[in-house]
């Protein structure tokens, strides 16, 4: 999907979007256990969505001194998480971008990356983008963080996930863009320490959880 057909559905699907945690919980709360979400000081999430995620984090995990910064390409998702973190707004800023994986922040920035269920709507080239983006503004022993849409394992998974590529071939706007996809296949080891990797089943839908360190 282009990134103007990306924002137009995500300027429509808005709230909708809290109800794809009957498959994406599972994997984003084994990303939390993971992360070490307590000891982080500087947070950068790309496509904070409705700012669930974010207003989670705040509420049962930052420290008092923890500042975040997400951004999003959709207008109705600026809105929803301005309101969504407004209790939380001396440190929790959040911005509209025009979709494009160039980052506009300083090198060694932020102590983590965070990404739910975004990565599975852009390119391979975007994606390759996004992982030494995050190389470069995450500090030195910072952690990348990431949840996607992945490729079943197992009977049912398979079948589940290939339906879904499918789908996403013939009409992507019936699946929000995204498709499933191996995250694993982008990491480069000379670049990143991989700390967790999970292949997590929820409702037959397969999800990937990533948890890389910038050594
Ligand atoms: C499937 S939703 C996931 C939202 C949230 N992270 C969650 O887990 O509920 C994808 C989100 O990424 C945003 N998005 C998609 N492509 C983007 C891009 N290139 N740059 C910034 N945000 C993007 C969409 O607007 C949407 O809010």
């Amino acid at each position: 999907m282009k990134t103007s057909e990306v924002k137009t559905y995500y300027d429509n699907f808005g709230k909708k979007q809290d109800w794809q945690g009957f498959y994406e919980n599972k994997a984003i709360n084994t990303l939390i256990e993971n992360s070490d979400f307590q000891k982080a000081k500087s947070i950068f999430e790309f496509g904070f969505g409705t700012g669930k995620f974010a207003k989670d984090l705040f509420e049962k995990y930052f420290s008092d001194d923890c500042k975040y910064i997400g951004i999003d390409l959709s207008e109705t998702m600026f809105a929803i998480a301005s309101e969504r973190l407004k209790p939380f707004k001396e440190s929790a800023k959040v911005q509209i971008s025009d979709g494009s994986t160039n980052l506009e922040f300083p090198d060694n920035h932020f102590d983590r990356f965070v990404s739910n269920y975004v990565l599975d709507i852009l390119s391979d080239e975007e994606i390759s983008k996004i992982f030494s983006e995050a190389k470069r503004i995450l500090f030195r022993d910072g952690l990348f963080s990431l949840t996607s849409l992945a490729c079943g394992e197992g009977f049912i998974s398979k079948q589940v996930s290939n339906i879904w590529e499918s789908v996403h071939k013939i009409k992507p706007t019936l699946v929000g863009g995204c498709r499933p996809l191996d995250l694993i296949d982008f990491v480069d080891e000379k670049d990143w320490e991989i700390k967790h990797h999970f292949k997590i089943n929820s409702f037959g839908i397969t999800s990937e959880v990533l948890v890389l360190r910038n050594p």
